[in-house]
């Protein structure tokens, strides 16, 4: 901690803190999920305890107390459902059971138990749009004839053209290629269609069939039944599509293209899924506990995703427009702005989150050094590299500013260790089906998904007591494991661990934020939150900061003196800061 006094780097009116209008953040509460830090667990990369590659429900119970430590409220924890795991999960077979690589029912028993030892909750993935191929109600549908009630919990439809070799309309599936699989009948003949917006092993629900409301309600019940705290849902606004089904031009995944605006694709954001979430609301209140629903609700414009967050439907949805605002001064003081005004008016918190398992790990995103070839996707061995030092410098800087936001943040495991992706990962490992679907020209988000570095027990990194590792670990984790950050004071871990414990005594996620008027030529993003200034310096000169103490920076270089006396302090770049101003 160190006190700062202002020099001449910026005009001394920018240290007297001229705010603009407040934008307020949520109001003030005692509901956990306003405030909350939820730390997401892709179970098959967090900890081994079989040996065979794959993290596991035991791993996860065994670790757990590191997590908690750090200060969250809540685990995320990606599918451990029955699953052939063509999708990594994300292809359910059966909603009540456990797939025997990460274990048992028993074992998330045990796990609840020692989460609720450890004061965390447990939020489950429900993957509710689509479920596999291998799922005994699409066996049965498959078995079933043309028009017969099995056939109805799914999206069946006759093909188009001559012999009905043309699928039922143009929709392209995310992973690339159509979104239609032509069946063979039970006596043999071609027959009818399925629709799968993801995967063929992910035939999508049909959510116009009260049967299947009916069955989720019942799923939603079991796991709550078990503990769970709530539920993470899986492509929340995709399960109702619009009747007759018709052709859309538009981008596969959504995104605003020309002539084809989010708000007209017939497969998003229909009006009837906001019935799903109600009674699914009403549910989660039965249970003592504030259980919690989270969107993932990739709608646009933010405003409309808002929506989602209504005080009768979901408790937070995922701020991806947040996630994917790059390194830019004007588009994240926009983004934040219309974030905390669109949640705002509907009483809800946003949440801020900058990785997941889906998209590159921000130390990658943010030390690319050139724009990704394929934008959304990972880098691979033939791309150009990411700046590794730069890379971590504004990932924990990004993470500072965005922990100094009010709402809900989530964290995505192995980014306390300042993990990026494993661009070099070698073709062969590929398990995206991304990257099969569309013949490697998306290489998919293997390398967000690598298992984590433990500590040197072993040549996995402590990953797993053998040497597997379902994908191999980049050669530089060996220095970022836990243990080798464990006691050094200017480790990310440890940053973490300070940052969380600061927010959560300063109360940030339940403040509001106050922009600070900038004076430094799109330098210095900052604002105030209950007392607490947190500043970012996205320029490419140091920021002389305000008088003040010094709360947290975001790393050990972050600070420098301004002049020989060393009486003020500069904001590097690259770097950002939590300061308490000295009063006036
Ligand atoms: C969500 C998941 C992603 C999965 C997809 C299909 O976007 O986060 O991992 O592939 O849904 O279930």
């Amino acid at each position: 901690m160190s006190q700062t006094e202002q020099r001449s780097a910026i005009p001394q009116h920018n240290t007297e803190a001229r705010f603009e209008e407040p934008t307020h953040g949520p109001s003030t509460s005692s509901e956990w999920w306003r405030r909350s830090v939820i730390y997401q667990i892709y179970p098959r990369s967090f900890r081994d305890t079989t040996g065979n590659g794959i993290g596991d429900l035991p791993g996860i119970t065994a670790e757990l107390h590191h997590i908690a430590a750090l200060g969250v409220d809540a685990i995320w924890l990606s599918p451990f459902f029955a699953s052939p795991q063509k999708d990594a999960g994300y292809d359910v077979s059966d909603y009540r059971a456990v797939d025997p690589i990460f274990g048992t029912l028993e074992d998330f028993d045990a796990l609840i138990a020692e989460a609720n030892r450890l004061g965390v909750k447990i939020l489950v993935d429900l993957v509710p749009n689509h479920c596999s191929n291998e799922h005994a109600l699409f066996v049965e549908a498959l078995a079933s004839p043309k028009g017969s009630s099995a056939r109805e919990h799914f999206i069946f439809r006759d093909g188009r053209g001559v012999d009905c070799q043309l699928p039922p309309n143009n929709w392209q599936s995310h992973f690339g290629g159509p979104a239609w699989t032509r069946i063979t009948e039970p006596d043999g003949t071609p027959g009818q269609y399925y629709l799968h917006l993801f995967d063929s092993a992910q035939p999508d629900f049909n959510w116009d069939n009260p049967a299947v409301g009916d069955e989720f309600e019942s799923v939603l019940r079991f796991w709550l039944d078990r503990g769970a705290g709530g539920f993470r849902v899986d492509v929340a606004h995709a399960l109702i599509k619009a009747s007759g089904l018709p052709d859309w031009d538009g981008r596969a995944d959504g995104a605003d293209s020309p002539g084809y605006p989010f708000a007209d694709a017939p497969m998003f954001g229909q009006p009837a899924v906001h019935e799903v979430y109600r009674r699914w609301r009403s549910i989660c209140e039965e249970y003592e506990g504030e259980r919690v629903l989270c969107a993932e609700a990739n709608v646009h414009p933010i405003e409309s995703m808002a929506d989602w967050v209504r005080p009768d439907e979901m408790h937070q949805s995922f701020n991806f427009p947040f996630l994917h605002t790059g390194w830019d001064h004007a588009a994240l003081k926009a983004i934040i702005t219309r974030s905390l005004k669109a949640f705002g008016a509907v009483n809800a918190p946003s949440t801020w989150v900058l990785s997941n398992h889906d998209v590159p790990r921000h130390a990658t995103r943010l030390g690319a050094t050139a724009p990704s070839p394929r934008p959304g996707d990972g880098l691979g061995p033939q791309d150009e590299q990411p700046d590794i030092v730069l890379g971590l410098a504004r990932a924990r800087a990004a993470t500072l500013f965005m922990l100094g936001l009010p709402g809900g943040a989530y964290l995505y495991q192995g980014e306390e260790l300042g993990l990026g992706d494993n661009t070099m990962l070698p073709n062969e490992h590929r398990q995206d089906p991304s990257y099969a679907r569309t013949n490697g020209e998306r290489l998919g988000r293997d390398g967000c998904r690598v298992p984590l570095p433990w500590d040197d027990s072993s040549s996995s990194l402590g990953f797993s007591d053998s040497a597997a590792s379902w994908l191999p670990q980049p050669a530089e984790w060996a220095k970022l494991t836990r243990q080798a950050q464990e006691t050094d004071p200017d480790s990310t871990l440890n940053f973490y661990r300070n940052a969380l414990a600061l927010r959560s005594s300063s109360q940030l996620g339940l403040g509001n934020l106050n922009w600070l008027e900038d004076t430094t030529n799109g330098q210095l993003l900052g604002f105030e939150n209950t007392g607490v200034m947190v500043a970012l310096n996205l320029g490419v000169e140091p920021v002389a900061l305000p008088a003040g103490e010094v709360l947290l920076a975001s790393s050990s270089e972050a600070l420098s003196p301004a002049g020989p006396e060393g009486s003020a302090v500069l904001l590097n770049p690259n770097a950002a800061v939590w300061l308490r101003r000295a009063s006036s």
